[in-house]
């Protein structure tokens, strides 16, 4: 069976989708194991959001929530989507739709998340560093998010330092 998947940019179509974007939500069960944060009002306020689409239904979505320079990202894949190629179809939608919105993409994965951490690396991004059981990872969108990038990463064995001082 082949499946057509389509992209679509829904940032402008939010309150009209929100019924099937909360289903979506609803659905989904082991999708939650490395994201159990992922929830329909998370995608509401973002202000990038692209929605895989097969049919009339939301099997994936990825978005990015603006804070000044920084764009915090997400992703989620429906499981009988995932392995599809889908999540590095997204991302280079993100990557596009991002662009002009702010400077760098940041966004934080389990170390076990090996397959999200895989596709993560086929885009260039770097690893900032590690905190707990979590990995920070940065992708520059400018000449500004290069320099926030690098700044973010050598500033990281600070922080770490802080943690362990509060601990
Ligand atoms: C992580 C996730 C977004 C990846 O999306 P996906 O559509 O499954 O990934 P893709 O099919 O595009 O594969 C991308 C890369 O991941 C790796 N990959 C795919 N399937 C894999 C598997 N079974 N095991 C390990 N790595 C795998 C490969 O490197 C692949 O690239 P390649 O095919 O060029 O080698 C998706 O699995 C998901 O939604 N997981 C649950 C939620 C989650 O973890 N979100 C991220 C929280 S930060």
């Amino acid at each position: 069976m082949t499946i057509e998947i389509q992209y679509v940019n829904i940032r402008n179509r939010l309150i009209e989708l929100k019924e099937a974007i909360a289903f979506f939500n609803k659905e989904l069960n082991s999708e939650r194991k490395h994201f159990p944060a992922f929830d329909t009002a998370m995608v509401m306020k973002s202000d990038v959001v692209i929605a895989a689409i097969n049919k009339e239904d939301i099997v994936g979505i990825i978005g990015m929530k603006k804070k000044f320079f920084f764009g915090k990202s997400y992703i989620i894949i429906k499981e009988g989507y995932q392995g599809l190629g889908l999540g590095k179809r997204l991302i280079k939608e993100l990557l596009y739709h991002a662009k002009n919105k702010c400077s760098m993409l940041y966004g934080v994965i389990e170390k076990d998340n090996k397959r999200c951490i895989k596709l993560q690396n086929k885009f260039g991004t770097t690893n900032a560093g590690t905190r707990g059981d979590l990995e920070y990872f940065t992708i520059p969108l400018d000449n500004l998010g290069r320099i926030l990038c690098f700044l973010i990463r050598i500033s990281f064995p600070a922080i770490k330092l802080v943690d362990r001082i509060k601990r």
